[in-house]
């Protein structure tokens, strides 16, 4: 068969990405301009400034991944972008030049859910992975378990009914005074600390999740002791987070009988959670997936192989595609 190549890119948050991807696994350049320095100044991403940069960026990103994959747009099947969740202002500069570069290019465009990215960044890491498993994806925006049945059907088992948790260790970090971007730091700080404080527990129903409750506790804890060891409530917050996961985790392999898990998004690369799930693998008969660390934070590769499942299935957008900031999976 024929090698597809899929140019992707991604623009929904303060990342500006463009990746080439062949067949749906494999990595030819995967270029990243973050800009997390510039929103660290202000403890957080500032969208109108995200919007400015991702203009100023997208292009010389694109030339730098055609230059390390050694091609040029002839050598490109399909381009792919992310149309959605995200920040209307910085998905519309990706959204934009994927479709000006599908009508210059004569090429077709597919517009991709940045969460069935996230997921997707598992084929690359894992060759062998295949539909169906479950998926846990746990980003800055968003907190679900998935049931992937194919490579573009998705049910939702559950999902926070408050914050995401990347939103959680975002905002903790910020009362504690480690800044932008959180979830690293607490990941950073919590190796340093005992999770010996001990927090509320929370009773979601189903397979939902909640993790204000926590967060609040915490925030309320530091409000009332300031000279609290901020390690320590790291390490507490990231101990009760990883238990409300592997819970939840488990009780999704007993309501479908899938035994695959594959982590996915921003906070699938905290140390701790990682490790949880490595023993919770050991321990029970269940496989645990995660990315390689930089596809679990937001990159174009996953939106390539997202791409090219998509192509497979000819699922193509038009020049009508637009942003859609709340896109549901
Ligand atoms: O997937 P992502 O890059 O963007 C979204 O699509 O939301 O996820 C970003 C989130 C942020 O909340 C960030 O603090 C969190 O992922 N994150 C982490 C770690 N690295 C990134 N959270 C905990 N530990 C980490 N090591």
């Amino acid at each position: 068969m024929k090698d597809i190549i899929i140019l992707g890119i991604e623009s929904s948050c303060d990342e500006t990405a463009v990746a080439i991807v062949k067949n749906g696994r494999e990595i030819l350049s995967n270029v990243i301009n973050t800009q997390i320095s510039i929103h660290e100044l202000y403890g957080g991403v500032v969208p109108e400034i995200a919007s400015r940069n991702h203009v100023q960026n997208i292009s010389p990103v694109m030339k730098q991944a055609l230059k390390e994959a050694n091609m040029n747009m002839n050598d490109i099947d399909a381009i792919a972008c992310t149309y959605g969740p995200g920040l209307v202002g910085a998905l519309l500069v990706g959204v934009s030049y994927a479709k000006a570069l599908s009508y210059a290019s004569n090429k077709p465009l597919i517009g991709i859910n940045h969460i069935q990215g996230h997921i997707a960044a598992n084929y690359i890491t894992y060759k062998e992975l295949k539909p169906p498993f479950l998926t846990l994806l746990i980003s800055g925006g968003n907190t679900q378990l998935v049931l992937v049945k194919d490579y573009t059907e998705f049910e939702i088992l559950g999902k926070t009914k408050d914050d995401a948790v990347g939103e959680a260790f975002d905002k903790i970090a910020r009362v504690i005074g480690l800044g932008y971007p959180g979830g690293p730091k607490m990941d950073k700080l919590a190796k340093e600390g005992n999770p010996n404080i001990e927090l509320p527990k929370v009773n979601v129903e189903g397979l939902n999740f909640s993790f204000s409750g926590l967060k609040t506790a915490i925030i309320n804890l530091h409000h009332k002791n300031p000279d609290i060891n901020k390690a320590d409530l790291a390490a507490s917050f990231e101990k009760d987070v990883a238990e409300i996961l592997m819970e939840n985790a488990r009780r999704a392999v007993k309501q479908t009988g899938v035994k695959k898990i594959a982590l996915a998004g921003g906070v699938s690369a905290n140390s701790y959670i990682r490790q949880a799930f490595k023993k919770l693998e050991e321990k029970e008969n269940i496989e645990i997936y995660y990315p390689e660390l930089k596809l679990c934070t937001d990159n174009a590769a996953m939106i390539a192989s997202a791409g090219y499942y998509n192509y497979l299935k000819g699922n193509f957008s038009d020049l009508t595609l637009n942003a859609v900031p709340n896109l549901k999976l």
